[in-house]
């Protein structure tokens, strides 16, 4: 038997303006995308702005269903987008907030286990890391350097090869 570990580690600043320039108009732009998702039975209302590597800005948000699961998450409205509109292109950054109707929205949301699922695979057929961004509306920013990261002994395209 051996014991395999795996490290995961993160950065923290206090809020936006410790950023730099590049990241913290990324954050701004999803804060105010937030006011485009469609989110009438969660009142959560998500946005996120990526940067491809070609410097083009491009957005998501989440958008709900009276048919709960066909509901689709931010960051992954915003993937379809990507692959859609460049196909090929990588994501080099991708900065994710949040308006919560139903209480504060000053501290980060890291993405759900489907999109982490769908970050990994866009990371992996990119082969491009996506570091991402995530803060509220105001307060705390996580800044991590690989999507990939959030979801360790991931399932890949690998294993169906
Ligand atoms: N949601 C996202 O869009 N991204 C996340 O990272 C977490 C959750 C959406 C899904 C649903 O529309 C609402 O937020 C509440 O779960």
């Amino acid at each position: 038997m051996k014991k395999q570990e795996s490290i995961f580690s993160y950065d923290i600043y206090d809020s936006a303006s410790d950023l730099t320039k590049a990241d913290a108009e990324l954050l701004i732009a999803a804060r105010a995308v937030t006011k485009n998702a469609y989110a009438p039975y969660s009142h959560f209302h998500v946005g996120a702005v990526a940067r491809l590597i070609n410097g083009a800005l491009i957005s998501g948000t989440n958008q709900e269903n009276a048919s709960f699961p066909a509901g689709i998450c931010a960051e992954r409205t915003l993937l379809s987008t990507a692959a859609s509109l460049y196909p090929g292109l990588a994501i080099d950054t991708l900065a994710v907030s949040y308006h919560n109707e139903n209480g504060p929205s000053t501290s980060p949301i890291s993405p759900c286990g489907i999109c982490r699922q769908s970050l990994q695979e866009f990371e992996q057929r990119t082969s491009h890391p996506i570091r991402l961004i995530l803060s509220g509306q105001e307060g705390p920013v996580f800044v991590i350097a690989q999507a990939s990261a959030l979801l360790p002994l991931a399932f890949t395209a690998d294993e169906l090869s």
